[in-house]
């Protein structure tokens, strides 16, 4: 199984490389993008997705976006930006670190403008070539940031699992997710298995099969045991016994502690509440949005119709057929047990727990 795999998502010579998930497990292929239109199609296409991950792509799409536009003067040039940047902004709307990572890159931008008014940088005249340098060196800066995070986090919630323990793991948030040798929830299980030995129970993830392709993927190459399962067979385990502890990503998550996640995450944590089962969520503190204050606030992403119709060239339902497809469900704060983030396993109530962390969350990766 195991072979060698490329970065999730890399910067060279003055492209964007990234690994095209939408075709793993079967064929492991490279996008290279030369344009910011191409990395907002492979975020849209979901062939780089996981929230993390897309923060990691959003900084490197601006950080192209700043070779690629031009104007007469840094004004125009900076407004140009901008209006990039809101585009790789609307490419996807729920995960906030995509968000978060392309307004640090703005902000950056328009700091960079003013220095390089006043002082040019390393002997750069042209303001927008100290831009540009900026620009990318912070792009690396996120995308090193990411790999401390999301090990420190790992660490972190490993001890929550005993020894033979099964723990059900939704969607992907493994390395493919975070753009880092670590991943979020799946990162945990991994640390978990080799401090105490446990098995993932793998829910495959309708409609893109996140789980099923990805995360399978992902344990075989580290030798975790798993059995993967499609997502209506989870509340049957749970009561068979089959299951100890539910542990999942997050793509937003609310001040109060609500969590916008995977469609299908808050069935799991319905059912693990019926069966007194613990509900774990992990993910850096650039998932946390202080400014939202509650699950209803987060936007969810309605996808396309086909990805219900049918899955890749296989059309099962009457193309005409009504369909709901939202990527995204919110789970209440009521019904998690504990927020595993790299600063420690935080409880409730979340508005305390969480909210000491809300001035950090600005500089967190
Ligand atoms: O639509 P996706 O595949 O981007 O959704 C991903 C998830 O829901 C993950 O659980 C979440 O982003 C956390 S990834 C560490």
């Amino acid at each position: 199984m195991a072979m060698p795999v490329p970065p999730v998502i890399e910067w060279r010579d003055g492209a964007v490389r990234i690994l095209d998930q939408r075709r793993l497990p079967d064929a492991v292929e490279v996008l290279h993008c030369t344009t910011v239109e191409q990395v907002n199609e492979a975020i849209r296409t979901l062939a780089i997705r996981g929230a993390p991950a897309l923060g990691v792509a959003a900084a490197y799409a601006v950080a192209l976006a700043a070779t690629r536009v031009d104007g007469p003067d840094e004004a125009t040039y900076l407004e140009r930006l901008d209006t990039v940047i809101d585009q790789i902004i609307a490419t996807r709307p729920t995960a906030v670190n995509l968000a978060w990572a392309a307004e640090r890159m703005r902000a950056a931008a328009h700091e960079l403008g003013t220095l390089a008014d006043h002082r040019p940088t390393d002997g750069i005249r042209d303001p927008r070539e100290s831009i540009r340098h900026g620009l990318l060196a912070l792009a690396h800066e996120i995308a090193a940031d990411n790999e401390q995070r999301h090990r420190a986090l790992a660490e972190a919630g490993a001890d929550l699992f005993a020894s033979g323990q099964r723990v059900l793991h939704h969607c992907n948030t493994g390395p493919l997710a975070t753009a880092a040798s670590y991943g979020t929830a799946l990162g945990v299980l991994q640390a978990a298995n080799q401090r105490h030995g446990i098995e993932v129970v793998v829910s495959e993830t309708r409609p893109l099969l996140q789980g099923g392709r990805l995360t399978t993927w992902e344990l075989a190459q580290w030798g975790v045991p798993f059995t993967l399962i499609t997502d209506s067979m989870a509340a049957d385990r749970m009561r068979r016994g089959g299951i100890d502890a539910v542990i999942v990503g997050a793509d937003r998550i609310a001040a109060n502690g609500d969590v916008a996640n995977k469609i299908g995450t808050y069935s799991h944590a319905v059912a693990a509440g019926a069966h007194d089962l613990p509900f774990y969520v992990a993910a850096p503190l650039s998932t946390i949005d202080f400014d939202t204050p509650n699950g209803d606030a987060i936007p969810i992403e309605e996808r396309a119709t086909e990805e219900v119709h049918g899955y890749g060239d296989w059309r099962w339902s009457p193309s005409d057929a009504p369909v709901a497809n939202p990527a995204f469900d919110v789970t209440p704060h009521e019904r998690i047990t504990a927020i595993i983030t790299e600063h420690g396993v935080h409880r409730p109530p979340y508005l305390e727990s969480l909210g000491r962390f809300a001035a950090a969350s600005d500089e967190a990766a």
